[in-house]
């Protein structure tokens, strides 16, 4: 296997049949080991097929993706290209295959042909890194959806992958569980040294990735860090998005006249912003 650490996107098109337009238009992209990517775009901007292109789901029309220097295109690539990328998807109920947790997290593994032992470890370990040891025995349905997710996330974990691709992993989920599976994937990231690509409507889980991509019709119309992507409000407004509440709000005072800073992204720096305006 080769020593390239990165995902690659290489001028990747994608058409689906009979559609008028490509999905994903020439697009470059690279993603480097232990970056959390997150990847923002208006609907139909072609995120979701942009994320399966990375894990081999799909296969560029054009151009090419390296996935730890294994093209996607290659055929007996495919295993130890979803082993190294593994993915979840928006709806819980439907990435569940088995009626006790722990068969669940396992079902990846019985392909990858590992031994009974190694599997319980893994199964274990998976488990406990996304905080639901307790739940092991108990029949997936029961759970909540965000613990449903987390067991999506251990399922792909027990892989040992190096990349986790989230394709709008939270949007079915309440509040309190979109920020457990958010937490629980910054932790793996930071933790476990383990890429991400954060596929997301939330402007707020964005605003401490490491890099964000703006896609728009298929191609990268903006990326850079948070702050520099938000600090383009007009730009971003454009494109049919939004930016974190606090960016809006400091954009609307900056508006009225108030000499706020332009890269505001949190509530905890709109509050110095402040703070420094009323006592400089
Ligand atoms: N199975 C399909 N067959 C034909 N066209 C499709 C198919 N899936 C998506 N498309 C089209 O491809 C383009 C990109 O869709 P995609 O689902 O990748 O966008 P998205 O950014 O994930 O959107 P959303 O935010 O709604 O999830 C859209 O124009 C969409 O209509
Ligand atoms: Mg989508």
């Amino acid at each position: 296997m080769s020593d390239d650490n990165r995902i690659l996107a290489e001028d990747v098109t994608y058409a689906y049949e009979e559609a008028d337009k490509n999905a994903v238009n020439h697009l470059s992209l690279e993603i480097r080991e232990g970056e959390f990517v997150a990847v923002l775009g208006h609907n139909g901007s072609g995120k979701s097929t942009f994320a399966k292109l990375l894990n081999a789901l799909y296969l560029p029309s054009s151009g090419r993706v390296l996935v730890y220097g294994m093209d996607t295109a290659d055929d007996e690539q495919l295993w130890n290209i979803r082993q190294k990328a593994g993915m979840i998807f928006q709806n819980p109920d439907n990435q569940i295959v088995a009626t006790v947790v722990r068969e669940d997290v396992a079902f990846g593994l019985e392909n990858l042909g590992v031994e009974h032992d190694e599997m319980v470890r893994r199964i274990d370990e998976a488990l406990e890194s996304v905080h639901m040891t307790k739940y092991a025995e108990k029949e997936p349905h029961m759970l909540s959806g965000g613990q449903k997710q987390r067991i999506a996330i251990a399922g792909v974990l027990a892989m040992e992958p190096s990349c986790l691709i989230a394709d709008e992993a939270t949007a079915m989920l309440d509040p309190k569980g979109r920020k457990k599976v958010l937490d629980t994937v910054r932790r793996l990231n930071k933790e476990k040294g383990i890429t991400v690509v954060w596929i997301t409507h939330y402007m707020e889980e964005v605003t401490e990735a490491d890099r964000v991509v703006v896609v728009s019709d298929g191609e990268t119309a903006m990326i850079g860090t948070p702050r520099e992507v938000f600090s383009k409000v007009e730009k971003m407004r454009e494109l049919h998005l939004d930016v974190p509440r606090m960016t809006a709000l400091a954009q609307d005072l900056r508006e009225d006249g108030l000499p706020l800073r332009d890269d505001i992204l949190t509530v905890e720096e709109m509050a110095e912003e402040v703070a420094r305006l009323l006592c400089p």
